[in-house]
């Protein structure tokens, strides 16, 4: 459906977009995940036709994308990352307006228009002005001016910065009844639980570049260790970790705060020989819970930095 070979794009002596390359099947919803600065914005509007890459290329359905007018574009959607709307205008008006740029015009609009603000939820605020939404409700109306032309590809350019929970969530139903439309979602963010939420795949992009493509189960196994098992043991003050080491499935063992904590990659072998151990050397126990690292130590891991300070 979609695919992104080698783009580049210099400003000056920054190299904003250093050969990124990716792929989206229809049905399928790619995270674009990255600091501030990744490239990201770049790279959506290289792939919308608004921004002639340096060098590289995009295929739409196997042809390439050439330039602002050509009719491939009419295949993309994009919810920009700056709201494109006018705030004077009621959210009728900003999409008859947007849907004439798109070449819709009469009943074609008219129904275009109706399944836009029903599948967003706005059409009881059809015939209010823009200055009286939320941030959450133009952040939909924002949605639902991508969708008029039907495009088979959404791109999302962090559609949920400044909206508060309820309308996040809102936006997140939208976006999986059209996944289940069969529509391909080029999904940017730089919020990691948004990324494994919604994405079958993410990316994640750092100084331009793509640092890794994979499923969240994929991405999770780059990791030093899948899982963590926590217990509290009863007696942890002289109680000594290092022996656990010996365990085949142990990858690394501490005691932090009273709590002993055991890495390991399978938790289905591993838990039983680490509970069996501790029983057997006399350790006893109150508390048991596993945790799974998140895309946070993904990156971290990747990269040296976190996500939200770099
Ligand atoms: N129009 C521009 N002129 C100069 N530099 C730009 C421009 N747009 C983006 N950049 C720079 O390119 C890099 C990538 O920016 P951007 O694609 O907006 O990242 P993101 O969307 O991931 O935050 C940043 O270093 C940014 O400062
Ligand atoms: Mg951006």
């Amino acid at each position: 459906m979609l695919e992104v070979k080698a783009l580049r794009k210099n400003y000056g002596k920054i190299a904003a977009v250093d050969g990124i390359s990716l792929r989206a099947d229809s049905a399928q919803t790619i995270g674009l995940l990255g600091p501030n600065g990744a490239g990201k914005t770049t790279t959506v509007s290289m792939i919308a036709g608004l921004l002639p890459p340096d060098s590289g290329e995009v295929l739409i359905d196997g042809s390439p994308l050439r330039g602002d007018t050509d009719p491939v574009k009419r295949k993309i959607g994009l919810v920009p990352q700056n709201i494109a709307l006018y705030d004077e205008l009621t959210a009728l008006a900003n999409l008859n307006f947007l849907g004439a740029l798109y070449g819709l015009s009469g009943a074609g609009l008219k129904r275009a228009i109706g399944e836009a603000l029903d599948l967003v939820g706005l059409t009881d605020r059809a015939k209010d002005k823009v200055a009286t939404f939320s941030g959450g409700m133009k952040r939909r109306l924002n949605l639902a001016a991508a969708l008029l032309h039907d495009p088979q590809i959404l791109l999302l350019d962090e559609p949920t910065v400044g909206v508060d929970p309820q309308s996040r969530n809102a936006i997140f139903d939208n976006l999986e009844t059209l996944k289940k439309r069969g529509k391909t979602l080029v999904y940017t963010t730089h919020y990691m639980e948004e990324a494994e939420r919604l994405c079958d795949r993410i990316i994640i992009i750092d100084h331009g570049k793509v640092i890794a493509n994979d499923t969240l189960h994929g991405l999770h196994r780059m990791l030093p260790v899948t899982n963590l098992l926590a217990i509290e043991l009863e007696s942890p003050d002289h109680f000594k970790p290092e022996p656990l080491l010996a365990l085949p499935e142990v990858e690394s063992a501490e005691v932090k705060e009273g709590v002993l904590k055991v890495g390991l990659h399978n938790l289905t072998t591993g838990a039983p020989s680490i509970l069996r151990w501790l029983a057997e050397s006399g350790h006893s126990y109150q508390h048991v819970t596993s945790e799974r690292p998140d895309l946070e130590t993904v990156f971290l891991t990747l990269t040296g930095r976190t996500l939200r300070d770099s």
